[in-house]
């Protein structure tokens, strides 16, 4: 068997820690044929429940899990780490916005990119999920002197999921025939779910459904569907999130390539494609090899209504970088 694979996770004892660390350690980041090494980091108040969740995962008797360390900072934390999720942050409350917490969580991921530079393996790759996710990672790469641009990312996988999942019922499908969605822009309320290139069973979602529900609708409820779950659970989401984490960085790294003919939504750093300004990180449509690389996809004609949209989100995003210009080093 190939050497394991080192996988950094901070806020491992909080929520989404919770719903992770058991599906990394069984196998499904990064295949059922590859050992794991799990490195769980937390602030200091929080490492006596860590504790607990080791013992949890000794408790699994996982065969992939060939070790579990800990550490209270990031500098042990992410040494020789190939995967670094960058989970640990504060999450908002209810009638909060996810950029409220900028000021807040924006200083946790100067010394997260510092330490990645510092300490983890030359293949490194970078999964933020921490709010707001899109511009902290902007803050970590700024951060990560050395370390190439592409490696970090944020995760706008879970707006995708949930606005597949939205069209497959509206359509009355599966979920599995609703393909090429991507989301672009900020992991945010003015996020854009692209039902224009959407498929349904291979038909154009627009041919499916009514454009008056995609537009209305169908668009509302995913850029709020966060907010939603946090008024309906007292918590932000963690399961889901938990699981488009595993989607997003077992395509990237895990062996599982985005089919030739569809596309996943990865929050990248702009290299000006589609007119999205460079110097932030923002969703696109994505193919990934399964391997460490992905490329933006390219071509997609783009409708007036979603250029619209797409620049509402990066002006945010612009917005986000303003407030946090100190930070980028
Ligand atoms: P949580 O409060 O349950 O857990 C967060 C954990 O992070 C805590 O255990 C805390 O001690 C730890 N932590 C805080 N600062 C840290 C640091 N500097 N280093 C290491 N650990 C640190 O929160 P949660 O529900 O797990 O959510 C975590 C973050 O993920 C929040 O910011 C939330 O808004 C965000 N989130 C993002 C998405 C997304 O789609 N991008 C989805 C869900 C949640
Ligand atoms: C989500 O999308 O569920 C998370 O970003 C949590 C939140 O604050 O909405």
């Amino acid at each position: 068997m190939a050497t394991p694979v080192r996988v950094a996770v901070t806020g491992a004892a909080g929520q989404i820690g919770y719903a992770l660390l058991f599906r990394i350690a069984s196998g499904q980041l990064m295949g059922t044929d590859r050992e794991v090494i799990l490195q769980l980091v937390e602030i200091p108040p929080a490492m006596a429940a860590l504790q607990g969740v080791v013992m949890e995962l000794e408790d699994c008797a996982f065969p992939l899990l060939s070790g579990v360390e800990t550490a209270d900072n990031p500098t042990d934390g992410f040494r020789d780490a190939n995967v670094v999720c960058l989970v640990g942050a504060k999450p908002r409350g209810q009638g909060q916005e996810r950029g409220d917490l900028i000021r807040e969580n924006g200083p946790i991921f100067t010394g997260q990119g510092q330490a990645i530079a510092g300490a983890a393996a030359d293949d490194v790759v970078v999964a933020v999920v921490g709010n707001p996710a899109n511009t902290n990672a902007l803050i970590a790469m700024a951060n990560a002197e050395g370390v190439a641009q592409e490696r970090f990312t944020a995760m706008t996988r879970l707006d995708e999921n949930r606005a597949r999942s939205q069209l497959a019922q509206k359509a009355g499908v599966p979920v599995r025939e609703v393909t090429n969605l991507a989301v672009w822009g900020n992991h945010s309320s003015t996020m854009f779910p692209d039902f224009e290139h959407a498929l349904i069973g291979g038909k154009p979602a627009a041919d499916v459904l009514d454009r008056d529900w995609l537009e209305g609708e169908f668009l509302a409820t995913v850029q709020k569907r966060g907010a939603a779950v946090i008024e309906a659970r007292g918590q932000s989401s963690a399961a889901s999130a938990a699981n488009a984490l595993i989607d997003h960085v077992s395509n990237w790294v895990g062996g599982r390539a985005t089919a030739a003919d569809d596309w996943v939504s990865m929050a990248v750093p702009s290299d000006g494609s589609y007119g999205v300004p460079q110097g932030i990180i923002s969703s696109f449509p994505v193919r990934t090899d399964g391997k460490g690389s992905y490329e933006i996809v390219q071509g997609l004609e783009l409708s007036g209504y979603a250029e619209g949209r797409i620049k509402a989100s990066y002006e945010e995003l612009q917005e986000e970088r303003e407030v946090i210009a100190d930070l980028l080093g």
